[in-house]
């Protein structure tokens, strides 16, 4: 069997491992070629392929990001893009293809096995937002990376009386905030799933310097927007002098607690950081284990599904499933984060 393989969408720790796992298991135990395209869907429809044996995985395991290096294109919105796909597909004489990836590229997997292609998807995303499985490459070592950030900036907002807001990743769901919040011990975490009103978090943070303490971390997801109709939302909407304001909500949180409280505020945007570095025990292992879920389910013929970790198993979802669905934090984990503030 000529099996293809790609890892598309932002790169995240633990693309390694679950390389290494398709090509050590599909290699070893069952004799397939494997070959990789290079920079995601891109590498497919320029027919950019790179064989992969074992001497292309050797010590990846612990290393960062992707060897088959990633971009974000979606080959179903490019002009020509699904027939340069399949026309690569057949010039490679590829059998079929695991492409691993975010909510993007999983979607561009589905389009494409509905034109015919037998794929395997594993997921991967740092923002933990895949629907269908527990957990997604990349997570855990970004929760790790955002809780150790967390303790390190508790140390200046106590020492300079401060609000700390530290910024996260998760545009659509706030499980970065949520868990390191909980794990790093912040005061409030907001997230896309709870709007927020400034007025209450201003509440909040006058009750807590006035009689607790004179610090506070507020972990705050990128994708956090102020409640419909709330003084945060009318202003954003407004900006100064009519215009929307730039920067990001951490930022224009900065702008009103200090305006509304006067306590000396700084903002950390964690950005990048998250998605950079060796990857936690646990991704390793998430990887390796997708990775051959993905190799067997291929070689058994068990195509259009994406691995996913369920309970202590992995399982095979159909594609057809998760498509344009979102993963949300629970609201009891959110109550969490609330109740221990
Ligand atoms: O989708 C994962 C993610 O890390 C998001 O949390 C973040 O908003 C985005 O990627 C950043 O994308 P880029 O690397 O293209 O700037």
């Amino acid at each position: 069997m000529r099996v293809g393989l790609l890892t598309g969408g932002g790169d995240v720790p633990g693309l390694n491992a679950a390389i290494r796992a398709v090509v050590k298991r599909g290699v070893g135990e069952y004799g397939h070629h494997i070959v990789g395209f290079r920079n995601g869907w891109k590498g497919v429809v320029d027919g950019d392929v790179v064989p992969l044996d074992r001497t292309h995985i050797r010590n990846v395991l612990p290393v960062g990001g992707t060897l088959l290096g990633t971009a974000r294109f979606h080959p179903h919105a490019a002009d020509g893009g699904l027939d340069a796909v399949l026309t690569t597909i057949e010039n490679e004489h590829i059998d079929a293809l695991i492409c691993i990836g975010g909510d993007g590229t999983l979607h561009a997997a589905s389009k494409i096995a509905e034109a015919g292609v037998k794929i395997v998807a594993i997921p991967k995303t740092i923002d933990n937002d895949v629907w269908g499985t527990d957990s997604s490459i990349g997570f855990d070592t970004a929760v790790t990376i955002a809780t150790d950030a967390i303790d390190r900036l508790h140390t200046t907002a106590e020492s300079h009386n401060r609000v700390m807001i530290v910024e996260v990743m998760g545009r659509s769901a706030g499980w970065i905030a949520a868990t390191a919040g909980i794990a790093g011990g912040a005061e409030l975490v907001l997230a896309p799933e709870q709007p927020f009103d400034i007025e209450r978090v201003v509440r909040f943070l006058k009750h807590r310097h006035r009689s607790h303490a004179s610090f506070s971390i507020m972990v705050v997801a990128e994708g956090a927007v102020p409640a419909e109709g709330s003084a945060m939302d009318y202003e954003m909407q407004l900006g100064q002098f009519g215009q929307i304001v730039a920067g990001g909500i951490s930022e224009r949180l900065k702008v009103e607690i200090e305006e509304r409280t006067g306590f000396d505020t700084r903002v950390a945007v964690l950005g990048h950081i998250q998605r950079g570095g060796t990857p936690t025990a646990q991704d390793r292992i998430l990887g390796s284990r997708f990775g051959v879920a993905a190799i067997d389910a291929v070689t058994r013929g068990e195509t259009a599904v994406m691995t996913a970790v369920r309970g202590e198993n992995v399982e095979l979802v159909p594609l057809s499933e998760i498509a344009g669905k979102v993963k949300h934090v629970p609201t009891d984990m959110l109550e969490v984060a609330r109740a221990l503030a």
